[in-house]
C-alpha cells in the first residue's frame, strides 16, 4: 500500500506519479483510506506542479473506472455527447442536443447542475414543472431510441472519483487546474459510454480558464484523453468573456433555449449553437461540417428540433405545452432594474461577476442543499460593445425574495464597465481543436 504523504512529496517537488501510485491514491481515496486533508494537499501540489500528458490520463482512467460504466449499445447508431466546461447564460445542450437528435443523431446525456457561479442543464430542465432528471437505465434508453434524446443526472455509483474530488476541489480553491479539469470531465465523458464526444471550452472572465492559451491547454489535453480511450472526440474553444445570450437563470433560459431553437434567438447564441451542432452531426457522419451546418439551420426553421425536445420533455414527466408556450413559465414576484450610471461604451463584463449575481438572486445555490428560485435570474438588455446613456436599463434582474435584489443589484452593476470605448473586437468561437491540431478562426 502506498504512503500518502510520500506521494505528495514526489508531486510537491514536481516527480511524476507512477500508474500503479495513482491506482491506489484513487481507489483508497474513494474507499476512504485517504483522508480530505492528505488529497487537498496532493491537489494543491497537483495545481502548483502540474501533470504530464500520461499522468493525467492515467489519473482520467482511473477516475472513469472507480464506479460503474454506462454501456450504451442498448441504444441503436451513433451516440455523440457533448460537454461545456461551464459558462453564464450557458443553455447550448438544450438547443443543440435537440437539433443533432432531430436529425438522427442518438444522444443518451449525463449532465450535471450549476457549480458557483456557472449554471448547470439539470437545474434548467427542472424548471419545467414535472420533468424529473433521475431515471433509471432501461427508461432512459426507451426514450433515447423513442425520441433522440434523454438529458439525465449521473446515475448510480458512476465516478464517485469525481463526486468526490470535486467537493474537496471547490472548498480547497483547486478547480481551475488543466489536469484536475480534463481529468474531472473526460472521467465522466468515458463513463457515459457515447462514440464521440463534442466538447465546448468556455474561455474569458466567466469561464473557468481565463486565458485562450489555458483553454486551449485544456482542449487538447481532454481530446488527447478522449482520442486516446478510442472514441472520437473534438473542442470547440467559445468566449464566455460575455453571458451567452441574453438570459442568465433557470426557466429564463428555458424560454430562451427554445426562442433559439426556432431560429427567434439572440445571435451570439444561434452562432455558438450553429457551430457545436454542426460539430455532432460531422462527429456522427452525417455530412461535411457546412452541410451539416445547413442541416442544423434547416431543423430550426422548420421546427423539428424544437418538436423533439418538446418530446423529450413529456417522456421525462414534463408538461411539452412549456415548451410549446413559454409564457406559461411563472413569472417572478420581484423585478429590479439596474440602469446605466454614465454614459459610455460597454467596455468589459466580469461574466464570472454576472453569474455570482444571478445566483444572489435564487438562480444558484450557495450551499449544495440550497433550493432553486428557477424563475430568479437576469435578463440583460445592454451588452459588450454597446453604447449607453445614463439611466438606460442594462438589465432586469428578477427574484422571489426581494431581500434579494439590492445586494444583486450591487454585484451586478459592479460586472459592467462603462467607459469610452470603443470596445475591442470579439470572436465567438476562437479555435477547433482535433486530435490533428488546433485549427485557429
Ligand atoms: N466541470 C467539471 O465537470 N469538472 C471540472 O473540473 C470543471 C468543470
Amino acid at each position: 500500500m502506498i504512503r500518502m504523504y510520500d506521494l505528495i512529496e514526489k508531486k510537491k517537488h514536481g516527480g511524476e506519479l507512477s500508474r500503479e501510485e495513482i491506482h491506489d491514491m484513487v481507489a483508497g481515496f474513494v474507499a476512504g483510506d485517504i483522508p480530505d486533508y492528505q488529497m487537498s494537499a496532493m491537489l494543491m501540489a497537483i495545481y502548483f506542479q502540474g501533470m504530464n500528458a500520461e499522468e493525467t490520463t492515467y489519473l482520467t482512467m482511473e477516475m472513469a473506472h472507480s464506479g460503474d460504466t454506462a454501456d450504451l449499445s442498448g441504444i441503436a447508431g451513433i451516440k455523440v455527447d457533448k460537454h461545456s466546461t461551464g459558462g453564464v447564460g450557458d443553455k447550448t445542450s438544450l438547443v443543440i442536443g435537440p437539433i443533432a437528435a432531430s436529425l438522427g443523431v442518438k444522444i443518451a446525456k449525463m449532465s450535471g447542475r450549476g457549480l458557483g457561479h456557472t449554471g448547470g442543464t439539470l437545474d434548467k430542465l427542472e424548471s419545467i414543472p414535472g420533468l424529473t432528471t433521475s431515471i433509471d437505465k432501461e427508461r432512459f434508453f426507451e426514450i433515447v431510441n423513442e425520441t433522440g434524446i434523454a438529458i439525465i443526472g449521473q446515475t448510480g455509483n458512476m465516478v464517485p472519483a469525481d463526486k468526490k474530488l470535486y467537493a474537496l476541489r471547490d472548498v480547497t480553491a483547486t478547480v481551475d487546474s488543466v489536469p484536475l479539469i480534463a481529468s474531472s470531465i473526460m472521467s465522466k465523458k468515458l463513463a457515459a459510454g457515447s462514440d464521440a464526444i463534442v466538447l465546448d471550452v468556455k474561455t474569458g472572465s466567466g469561464a473557468f480558464m481565463k486565458t485562450l492559451d489555458d483553454s486551449i491547454a485544456l482542449a487538447k489535453e481532454m481530446v488527447s484523453i478522449g482520442t486516446g480511450a478510442g472514441r472520437k472526440c473534438c473542442a470547440l474553444i467559445t468566449d464566455m468573456d460575455v453571458p451567452l445570450g441574453h438570459a442568465v437563470g433557470n426557466a429564463m433560459e428555458v424560454t430562451e433555449a427554445v426562442q433559439t431553437l426556432r431560429g427567434e434567438g439572440p445571435a451570439d447564441l444561434t452562432e455558438v449553437c450553429l457551430q457545436l451542432a454542426s460539430n455532432m452531426l460531422y462527429m456522427a457522419e452525417k455530412g461535411t461540417i457546412a452541410e451539416c451546418r445547413s442541416m442544423a439551420e434547416k431543423a430550426m426553421k422548420d421546427g423539428s428540433a424544437v418538436k423533439v425536445l418538446a418530446e423529450m420533455v413529456k417522456a421525462q414527466g414534463g408538461d411539452p405545452e412549456y415548451i410549446y408556450d413559454t409564457s406559461r413559465f411563472a413569472a417572478a414576484k420581484v423585478a429590479g432594474e439596474v440602469k446605466a450610471p454614465a454614459d459610455g461604451c460597454i467596455t468589459h463584463i466580469d461574466t464570472e461577476g454576472c453569474g455570482i449575481a444571478a445566483a444572489m438572486l435564487g438562480a444558484g445555490r450557495a450551499k449544495k442543499e440550497d433550493m432553486i428560485d428557477y424563475s430568479a435570474g437576469i435578463y440583460l438588455r445592454k451588452k459588450y460593445g454597446e453604447t449607453v446613456r445614463k439611466g438606460d436599463v442594462l438589465a432586469v434582474l428578477y427574484t422571489s425574495d426581494e431581500k434579494k435584489l439590492a445586494a444583486a443589484s450591487e454585484k451586478f452593476l459592479a460586472s459592467y464597465t462603462i467607459s469610452d470605448g470603443p470596445a475591442e473586437e470579439k470572436k465567438l468561437v476562437y479555435a477547433r481543436v482535433t486530435a490533428d491540431g488546433v485549427e485557429r478562426f
